[in-house]
């Protein structure tokens, strides 16, 4: 096993998915746990994640020392690798040639850290303010980046790399890791589908004999994890769907048919008046989910207590809920709202039962897939915030008429890519309503309208995501489409900007 000290990156989850998927398990921890929290006979390695800080910062994440003489292998990730350099008596300093985004390292040293890879100079994606101006006394330097500043060293098997081999972007990044995993000697024997007998175990010690309810979206999450209860529990769980009107277009309909076969007998609330009717007026984004959030948590509450005896609640979540869930730095306040709507758990006084809370999206789509035979449009449906529309229409307040308009382009749009064949190529689509409107010519009269904007991404784990390069005459056809059937839009924008640094909502 694997422990990640997280200093504070929002790619600290994409290095522990990468191990998972190398096939060792991982798992993270705050860096201010203990030595004993980090360090058992288990742990066969530890990686240092990277963070918004400067290892001079007041208050900068730095993990107890003594696991980098713990004897376990250490692999540090940009400002891991510069807290290695400023605890062990390197010297890290700002620099005026900052190195954001894409960049090119070379190899300078031999090294298993680089084993297998076939080129000396390689592409790597980095995001630092700071260097190692001077590697500590021992280390040798393994890499430099273009503007020559060190992008690797080791010592013994104490390793460090100034790049994020955790994202896409960099070439070789996957290999880096898995030589780490090698140099580790790890245990490659994890498997999310064989972890899947043990949360069946468990969910049915929790649940055996006891009625219980659930929130169901539609999406994979909360749908898996309501098929795995309701395997179990039967007629005593009772799965809870409720319509905030900021649906995607026949959205409830759609799930209600994908899941049928699988006799979940969900109680379908329609609360769209009560959400649509609080959010008018609200433009701001935090007090939209904020609304949002009590919204649904009343809604369901008025429904579950029409469930005699109910005492436990089934959730969804994910491991990156709760690793976002640790309030050790300011960032993290905003990844985690959007997955905590609802707060659900701390207003109601039942047991939370959530059998995924240590794996990862894509771990929960192969067990929905291969042990719960789930149907593709429910394992591989684009994800969907729990703040739906609401969110997508951006800076301004939500009116039945701006719902109608980012619904039926939003329909339009993912009608397009399925009849298309894109759809699946394609990890999340949307049209979204933008706070502006545009001059035109309709027919032979100018026009004033509003403008929608379209976002497509490719991405395995939402962490960091590219934009879709679509063919012109597929743009055509959607922009077309929409302009000409969606009463109010004039204008449609393609959204090309990777995330990292753009998110993929706008907000
Ligand atoms: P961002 O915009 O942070 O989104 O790049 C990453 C992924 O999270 C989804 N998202 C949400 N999911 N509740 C959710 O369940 C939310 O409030 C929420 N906000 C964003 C987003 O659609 C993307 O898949």
């Amino acid at each position: 096993m694997i422990k990640i000290i997280d200093c504070g990156s929002q790619l600290t989850q994409n290095i522990a998915r990468r191990v998972r998927e190398l096939g060792v398990f991982s798992e993270i921890v705050p860096f201010n746990s203990s030595l004993e929290e980090i360090i058992n006979r288990d742990v066969e390695g530890v990686i240092l994640s990277g963070g918004q800080f400067s290892v001079y910062d007041e208050g900068s994440p730095l993990y107890d020392h003594r696991v980098l003489s713990s004897g376990k292998p250490v692999l540090g990730i940009c400002y891991g690798h510069q807290s290695i350099a400023h605890i062990l008596g390197g010297n890290v300093a700002p620099t005026d040639s900052r190195e954001y985004g894409e960049t090119s390292v070379t190899i300078e040293s031999e090294s298993p850290l680089f084993t297998d890879i076939p080129k000396t100079e390689f592409r790597v994606w980095m995001s630092h303010g700071d260097i190692v101006h001077k590697e500590p006394s021992g280390f040798e330097v393994l890499a430099r980046s273009a503007n020559g500043h060190i992008a690797a060293m080791q010592k013994g098997n104490i390793f460090s790399v100034q790049f994020h081999p955790e994202v896409d972007h960099t070439e070789y990044g996957r290999q880096v890791l898995s030589n780490f995993l090698n140099i580790c000697k790890a245990t490659r024997n994890w498997n999310p589908e064989k972890d899947y007998e043990r949360i069946v175990g468990e969910t049915r010690e929790k649940v055996k004999g006891r009625v219980g309810i659930g929130g169901i979206s539609g999406g994979v999450d909360s749908s898996a994890v309501s098929v795995l209860v309701k395997n179990i529990a039967g007629e005593n769980y009772a799965p809870i769907f409720i319509d905030n009107g900021l649906l995607r277009l026949n959205e409830a309909e759609e799930v209600r048919k994908s899941l049928e076969q699988f006799n979940l007998n969900i109680r379908y609330v329609d609360a769209s008046e009560r959400f649509v009717s609080r959010l008018r007026g609200v433009t701001n984004p935090d007090a939209k989910r904020s609304i949002i959030g009590h919204e649904f948590i009343a809604a369901f509450e008025e429904e579950a207590e029409k469930i005699d005896g109910a005492s436990y609640l089934v959730q969804g979540t994910l491991y990156p809920d709760v690793i976002e869930s640790v309030p050790i730095y300011g960032s993290s306040s905003k990844i985690k709202r959007h997955h905590n709507v609802g707060g659900l758990p701390e207003k109601i006084s039942l047991e939370i039962v959530e059998p995924f809370r240590n794996m990862f999206k894509d771990e929960v789509r192969k067990i929905a897939e291969h042990k719960l035979g789930m149907p593709k449009e429910i394992v591989w449906r684009h994800p969907f915030p729990g703040p739906g529309l609401a969110v997508r229409i951006v800076g301004s307040d939500v009116t039945p008429e701006k719902l109608a308009i980012v619904r039926n382009a939003d329909a339009i749009f993912l009608q397009e890519l399925r009849d298309r064949g894109l759809y699946y190529k394609i990890d999340q689509a949307f049209a979204g309503l933008l706070n502006s409107h545009s001059t035109g010519v309709m027919g032979d009269a100018a026009s004033y309208e509003g403008i929608i904007g379209l976002r497509a991404v490719v991405t395995d784990d939402f962490m960091t995501a590219d934009w879709y390069g679509f063919e012109k005459e597929d743009m055509t056809a959607v922009s077309n489409r929409i302009i000409n059937e969606v009463k109010g839009v004039n204008r449609v924008f393609y959204d090309q900007s990777q995330k990292p640094p753009a998110t993929i909502e706008w907000e």
